[in-house]
C-alpha cells in the first residue's frame, strides 16, 4: 500500500531558518587538531594551519554557523591561554576528553580565521562553570571592540586590527552537569549575572543563548525561563541518540543488530517530543516566540571504535546515521516556529562527524551527504505537508515508515525530501501536489542508498556510500508516484512547468 502525502505548494508555515544545518566543533580527540588545525609547517596542504581539504569540503554544504570551543571543554577554557605567539601558549590539560595535552594553538584568532574562511557566524561558548564575570566580558570586548580599550589593543598587539562580528554567544554549557553541576535556580541567578556584561559594541549585536535542559529535564527549562526570559534570545537544548538502554551500553556504530537500527531511529523520533514540549513551557512566558530553541548538540553517540582513546569519541558513520540526520533535520524543520539553530556533534572526528580524517586521509560521511543534499532547504519556505505513513513494525512495535519534508525557495523551486527508515522493505509513496501555479512540474531526484545497514565509507573506498541519480518515479499532472528504496533519504527537485 502506499504512503499518501499532500504537499501545498502554495502554503507556507515558516521559514527554515538556515541556522538549523549548522554545526560544532570542540576541542575533543581530533575533531580540532588533525580535523581542522595541522599548523603552517605541516606536510598536509593548508592555509595559515587550517586543513584545505576541510575547508573546501565544509563549504561546499554552505554552513551557516559554527559553534565553539564546547562542548564539556567551554567551561574549562581560558581564553587568554589561546592567543599571542603559539610557541609561548599555556598548554593544559583536557581533563574531560582523553587527558592530553592541549598547547592552546587554536584559539580565539584561529577559529575566527576559519569561520572567515567558511563564510559562517561563529557561535562563542563561554565559560561560566570556572571562568568569572570578567573573563567573559573581557572576551567579548577582545573580539567585538573597535575603539581603544585594554582587550581591544591586546588584540591589536596580536595582529588583528579590526574587530569581528560575533553574533552568537552562549553563556555557559551544560551548567546541569559538566558546566559545574548547578541545579537550574543557581543557573539562572549566574545567567542573570554573566550576560549583563556580555556587551554590544559598535555594530556587534550579540544573540545571547542560556544553558538550557538536557533531554527531557522540563524543569530546568521551566525554572530558566521563569527567572530569566527576559535576559535571553535563546535558550539550548541537548539530546542525543543512543541505541542502547543507558550510557555504559550504548551499541556500535558498525556492526548492529536489526533491534539496534530500530531503537536509533525509534529514539531519534522523539526529539519532535522534547521540542514540543520544551516549547510549550517557553510558550508560558515567550507566547510571541522571540526566544528561539537552539538545539546545539545532537546526532547519535555511539561506542567507541575499537582500539581508539575512549576519551576522543571517535566513531563510523553508517547509512543508519544518515537516516538519522534525514528524519532529525526533518523534525526541525517542523518546529521553525521555534528551533532558530542546531549544531550537529559534532563535525569532524567526533560522533555524527560529516568528516573522518586518518592524517593526510579525508573522507565524506554519508551524514555529510545529507547534508548536502538538504542544502537546498536552508532559508527556504516551510510547505504544509501530510502525510498517512505505512508502518514500519519491528517486534510489538511500530514506527512511520516514510517522513518526509518541503520547502521552497526564492526561486519558486520546491524541494521534497523523504527517508525510509525500513531497512529491509521499499515504500511506495503517492505525492499530490496541490496549488500548483502552472500545468505541471519538471521533477530531478537523488538519492542515498545502500545494499547493508551498516554500509559506510573507509579510507579505502570512502565513496561507498553517495549520493546518485533518482529515477524511480512518475509523475502525472500533479501526482508523483516514487518508490524509496529501504534505508534511503532521496531529495526531489520540482521546477514548474
Ligand atoms: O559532544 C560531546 C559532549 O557531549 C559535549 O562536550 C558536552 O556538551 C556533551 O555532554
Amino acid at each position: 500500500m502506499a504512503n499518501r502525502i499532500t504537499i501545498n505548494t502554495d502554503l507556507t508555515s515558516g521559514t527554515i531558518n538556515r541556522n538549523i544545518y549548522g554545526h560544532f566543533s570542540e576541542h575533543l580527540g581530533r575533531c580540532i587538531y588533525e580535523g581542522i588545525w595541522v599548523g603552517e609547517d605541516s606536510p598536509i596542504p593548508n592555509t595559515n594551519g587550517i586543513r584545505n581539504d576541510v575547508v573546501a569540503a565544509l563549504k561546499q554544504l554552505n554552513i551557516p554557523v559554527l559553534r565553539w570551543p564546547g562542548g564539556c571543554f567551554a567551561d574549562e577554557y581560558h581564553w587568554k591561554d589561546g592567543i599571542g605567539p603559539r610557541e609561548s601558549r599555556k598548554r593544559m590539560i583536557n581533563t574531560h576528553w582523553g587527558g592530553v595535552v592541549e598547547n592552546n594553538h587554536f584559539g580565539t584568532h584561529e577559529f575566527l580565521m576559519l569561520c572567515e574562511m567558511l563564510e559562517c557566524e561563529p557561535y562563542i561558548s563561554g565559560n561560566v562553570g570556572s571562568g568569572t564575570v570578567q573573563e567573559m566580558s573581557e572576551w567579548v570586548e577582545y573580539m567585538t571592540f573597535e575603539g581603544v580599550s585594554p582587550m581591544a589593543d591586546l588584540r591589536r598587539e596580536n595582529g588583528r586590527e579590526e574587530p569581528w562580528n560575533v553574533k552568537y554567544f552562549g553563556v555557559g554549557n551544560e551548567n546541569w552537569g559538566c558546566g559545574g553541576n548547578m541545579r537550574p535556580e543557581y543557573y539562572a541567578d549566574l545567567y542573570r549575572r554573566y550576560q549583563t556584561y556580555v556587551r554590544n559594541y559598535g555594530e556587534n549585536k550579540i544573540h545571547k543563548i542560556a544553558c538550557g535542559p538536557n533531554v527531557d529535564d522540563y524543569r530546568w527549562m521551566e525554572v530558566v525561563m521563569r527567572e530569566a526570559h527576559g535576559m535571553m534570545d535563546s535558550i539550548s537544548l541537548h539530546y542525543y541518540t543512543i541505541p542502547g538502554a543507558n550510557w555504559s551500553e550504548k551499541g556500535a556504530a558498525t556492526g548492529f543488530s536489526e533491534d539496534e537500527w530500530y531503537s536509533t531511529l525509534k529514539k531519534a523520533l522523539w526529539m519532535d517530543e522534547l521540542i514540543t514540549r520544551h516549547s510549550t513551557i517557553m510558550d508560558k512566558y515567550d507566547p510571541s516566540k522571540r526566544i528561539g530553541l537552539i538545539v546545539d548538540e545532537w546526532g547519535t553517540w555511539f561506542d567507541v571504535e575499537p582500539g581508539t582513546n575512549p576519551g576522543f569519541l571517535y566513531q563510523q558513520n553508517t547509512i543508519r546515521d544518515a537516516l538519522v540526520a534525514g528524519v532529525t533535520l526533518h523534525i526541525f524543520h517542523d518546529h521553525c516556529d521555534r528551533v532558530q539553530m542546531a549544531n550537529i556533534a559534532q563535525v569532524i572526528n567526533v560522533l555524527q562527524s560529516v568528516i573522518l580524517t586518518e592524517g593526510e586521509k579525508m573522507l565524506l560521511t554519508p551524514t555529510y551527504h545529507v547534508f548536502d543534499m538538504y542544502k537546498v532547504h536552508q532559508g527556504a519556505d516551510l510547505l504544509t505537508t501530510a502525510i498517512e505513513s505505512q508502518d514500519y513494525a519491528h517486534n510489538n512495535e511500530k514506527i512511520p515508515q516514510v517522513s518526509v519534508s518541503a520547502s521552497k525557495n526564492a526561486e519558486g523551486r520546491i524541494h521534497i525530501s523523504l527517508c525510509n527508515l525500513d531497512n529491509d522493505a521499499a515504500a511506495d509513496v503517492e505525492i499530490d501536489l496541490r496549488g500548483l501555479a502552472g500545468l505541471g512540474v519538471a521533477v530531478s531526484g537523488t538519492e542515498l542508498t545502500a545494499s547493508i545497514k551498516d554500509a559506510h565509507n573507509t579510507f579505502d573506498q570512502p565513496e561507498a556510500v553517495k549520493p546518485t541519480a533518482y529515477h524511480a518515479f512518475t509523475v502525472n499532472g500533479s501526482t508523483i508516484s516514487a518508490k524509496l528504496s529501504p534505508m534511503s533519504v532521496t531529495v526531489l527537485e520540482l521546477i514548474s512547468e
